[in-house]
């Protein structure tokens, strides 16, 4: 494949965005009464409005182009048909096979996948319901009434998000804890005020090896023990789900407790795999199959539309554009909904961890910028916070405002002004407002130029109807592949991790040279020497 920039799809692009970058969306509003309905789409029950971008008919053109030039739709049916497309772990990349239907075929080295999906769903929706309704009772015949979810990244944000984002959903008789952080506060604070005999841990770790779930793990083990009074209740107490199942029996989860799943499915993209335990538990077996079915009609849309209607598609090209040629590094993302706390964090992980690359799949440093900051908060919140800077700062910040037509709170009438604040602040980032208008308004001159809102920063609207299971798996799926639509375009792997390494290791050098008794050689850098000696002395003295 041609390298990236010199291909022709990105020169016409290049060329394209100093013709048009500047032109404000006030102008392309007023020239093209057409432009609301011309730039949005729909699919998997969601509606995406895309006209308030720095975009014309010719743009959209372009990048779809690009699109085609990068061989993005071959290489996303290299993805569904199970083709190692994780070239540097050599490994299928199939979370669309855990939301396949049952009875459909996807195959991974000649062998289906999809009915192992469907036994390991039918097991924990077994697991699910005799928790819910009581059938499973804790070592002391005590109802399991918390369930705690030990894991981190892919084993930690997706459950939590959903958890959050599906409250309305879930059983309001359970509590629900998730400890995720090795900093020991995260693990007390959790299980604090909770009865050990009531108490169901489950471990969530692709690997079982990563240091922070281990170390969680061996606590919540200790605590249970100390709490019980008995070794016996761990196997009561404990489930865990990994693809490393050895790894589960020598930590001692009982096998009928154990869930597994596969290394084609990536931590950032796990949390509709059995990872989801702690969610269906919440929910139930029946919504959990709703999110997805949610999941498998965005697949599908991804999968079949046509590239001008194709919503990843378009977010994902939208992305490239003023990742690489408006030289935007950031995007927000603002759930008008506050059941989406957790989401911009799911999302950071999901897009930073699989684009933040600087190589291609041929393992060249690329020359042009990939994946960009993900950030954001739940509006309204985040207006009386940092859009100040959105609106009158000197940096580009693409946003997705992400909103819902009906209320889940019975506070029906709080959801107008939600709303209405979503689609105010959409409609100020794009047209602002001038010195002129200002004037007209009887502002005061020495005001005048501090309350000018330039306008002409973009956002898409995600609209949806209400956000219930299926339409949060359709919106994860959404995003899942807009990602991957950027990796394609980007020419890398969107699917191994392995920047994270390098501070793993070191950290593990580093843990026993804290360790007090023992003085130990420090062969670091001036600076960390000098952290980890200070470090040292405190903590004696603090001890
Ligand atoms: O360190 C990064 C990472 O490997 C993520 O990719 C992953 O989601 C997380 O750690 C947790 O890994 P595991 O599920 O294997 O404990």
């Amino acid at each position: 494949m041609t390298a990236l920039k010199s291909s022709p799809a990105w020169k016409a692009l290049k060329a394209h965005h100093a013709q048009i970058g500047n032109l404000h969306l006030r102008a392309m509003f007023n020239d093209d009464p057409g432009r609301a309905d011309r730039f949005s789409a729909e699919g998997g029950g969601l509606f995406l409005d895309y006209s308030k971008n720095r975009i014309n008919a010719e743009t959209v053109r372009l990048l779809l182009g690009l699109a085609e030039e990068r061989g993005v739709a071959n290489r996303r049916d290299d993805m569904f048909s199970g083709e190692k497309i994780n070239v540097t772990e050599r490994r299928a990349v199939l979370h669309i096979a855990l939301r396949a239907p049952r009875g459909a075929r996807i195959e991974v080295d000649g062998a289906d996948v999809v009915a192992d999906v469907h036994k390991v769903l039918d097991a924990m929706a077994e697991f699910a319901a005799r928790i819910r309704d009581g059938r499973y009772v804790g070592h002391t015949c005590k109802r399991i009434r918390n369930v705690v979810n030990i894991g981190i990244g892919g084993s930690f944000l997706g459950p939590q998000m959903a958890y959050r984002a599906l409250r309305a959903f879930g059983d309001r008789s359970m509590n629900f804890r998730f400890v995720a952080n090795v900093d020991g506060t995260d693990f007390s604070e959790a299980t604090q005020d909770l009865d050990a005999a009531e108490t169901l841990f489950i471990i969530s770790s692709k690997t079982f090896t990563t240091l922070e779930t281990m170390t969680n793990a061996t606590a919540a083990r200790a605590w249970l023990v100390e709490k019980v009074g008995s070794d016996a209740a761990v196997s009561r107490h404990f489930a865990a789900v990994s693809t490393n199942i050895e790894g589960v029996t020598k930590f001692g989860v009982d096998p009928a407790n154990t869930f597994g799943f596969w290394d084609w499915v990536g931590g950032r993209y796990s949390m509709d795999s059995a990872i989801g335990l702690s969610t269906m538990i919440a929910i139930g077996a029946e919504n959990f199959a709703a999110m997805l079915a949610g999941f498998h009609a965005m697949d599908e849309h991804f999968r079949t539309a046509p590239p001008a209607r194709n919503l990843p598609l378009l977010l994902g090209l939208l992305t490239v554009w003023y990742n690489n040629f408006f030289g935007a590094q950031t995007i927000g993302i603002m759930p008008y909904a506050a059941a989406l706390a957790r989401f911009p964090a799911y999302l950071q992980q999901l897009q930073m961890e699989s684009n933040g690359k600087h190589v291609d799949l041929e393992g060249h440093p690329v020359d042009y910028q990939t994946g960009p900051i993900v950030w954001g908060e739940p509006g309204t919140d985040g207006q009386h916070s940092f859009y100040q800077l959105l609106h009158q700062g000197t940096k580009l910040v693409p946003c997705d405002m992400i909103g819902f037509c009906k209320p889940l709170s019975p506070l029906a009438g709080q959801h107008d002004l939600l709303m209405a604040n979503m689609f105010a602040q959409a409609e100020a980032l794009a047209f602002g407002k001038t010195a002129a208008e200002l004037m007209a308004e009887g502002s005061p001159d020495f005001q005048t130029p501090f309350r000018v809102t330039e306008g002409n920063r973009p956002t898409n609207t995600i609209l949806a109807d209400t956000l219930d299971p299926t339409t949060l798996g359709s919106l994860l799926a959404l995003y899942e592949h807009s990602v991957f639509t950027q990796g394609a375009v980007w020419s890398i792997d969107s699917f191994d991790q392995w920047g994270v390494e390098l501070g793993k290791v070191l950290a593990g050098r580093i843990i026993p040279e804290l360790r007090l008794g023992v003085e130990p050689d420090l062969k670091h850098d001036s600076s960390t020497n000098a952290l980890i000696v200070r470090f040292r002395s405190r903590r004696k003295d603090a001890s």
